[in-house]
């Protein structure tokens, strides 16, 4: 078996969400947090664009919640930077994507990883990208779902933590396709988490293995 790359840390988290719209996972992490399903808090929403409604749940909600403009920034580079500082500002250990549309530099994935997860709502490797219920839809496949993933410089190609999946119907529009993934994001999004910091999650090679509650 390859060798241990990354244990995940058994603590109390300190979370940063990314988001640049809607903002549902993000307010599923949100719930999960309250009830104390997952032992961390959010210490960051962050977005790259001013007006996304999830930034605005996160501020009327009291937590602390940055818009950094994208424009203000000559290159992708620095404007991760800039990213990067306010993450490590607040001492995050574990930075979800939730619904963040801008590919991260390799240089925020190499300094974030392993600290690092995205929801993606198709079953990965199949579909990465965008538009992704219209291209399950469009191929013919019958089961589509949701994928958790450590973040890595590929773009929807890091290690897979947790996956669910959905039938994909024969009358099923982009909205209801989206609508039934949607709802197993809110479950298993909130999942991970809870299993990384509850120390169970183990990266060997490109494999994640769940360990059980006692190891
Ligand atoms: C979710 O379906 C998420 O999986 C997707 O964006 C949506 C955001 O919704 N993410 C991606 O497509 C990333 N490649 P939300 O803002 O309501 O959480």
């Amino acid at each position: 078996m390859d060798e241990v790359l990354f244990r995940s840390p058994r603590k109390r988290g300190r979370v940063a969400v990314f988001l640049s719209g809607r903002g549902s996972n993000f307010l599923a992490l949100r719930e999960a947090v309250d009830r104390g399903t997952i032992d961390a808090e959010i210490a960051l929403v962050l977005s790259n664009k001013a007006d996304a409604p999830g930034l605005l749940k996160a501020r009327e909600s009291g937590l602390d919640a940055v818009f950094l403009d994208p424009k203000a920034f000559a290159a992708r580079e620095d404007y991760d930077r800039a990213v990067l500082a306010e993450v490590e500002r607040r001492r995050v250990d574990l930075v979800c994507l939730a619904g963040y549309m801008k590919v991260l530099t390799p240089a925020l994935c190499e300094a974030l990883r392993h600290r690092a997860v995205n929801i993606h709502p198709a079953l990965l490797p199949s579909f990465p990208g965008l538009h992704v219920q219209r291209k399950a839809i469009d191929w013919g496949v019958r089961v589509s779902g949701c994928t958790v993933h450590f973040v890595a410089a590929e773009v929807d190609a890091g290690p897979i933590i947790l996956q669910a999946a959905v039938p994909v119907l024969q009358d099923d529009t982009e909205e209801t396709l989206a609508a039934r993934i949607l709802a197993e994001e809110h479950r298993i999004y909130p999942e991970a988490v809870r299993l990384y910091f509850q120390g169970r999650i183990e990266v060997r090679g490109r494999r994640v293995f769940i360990l059980g509650p006692g190891a």
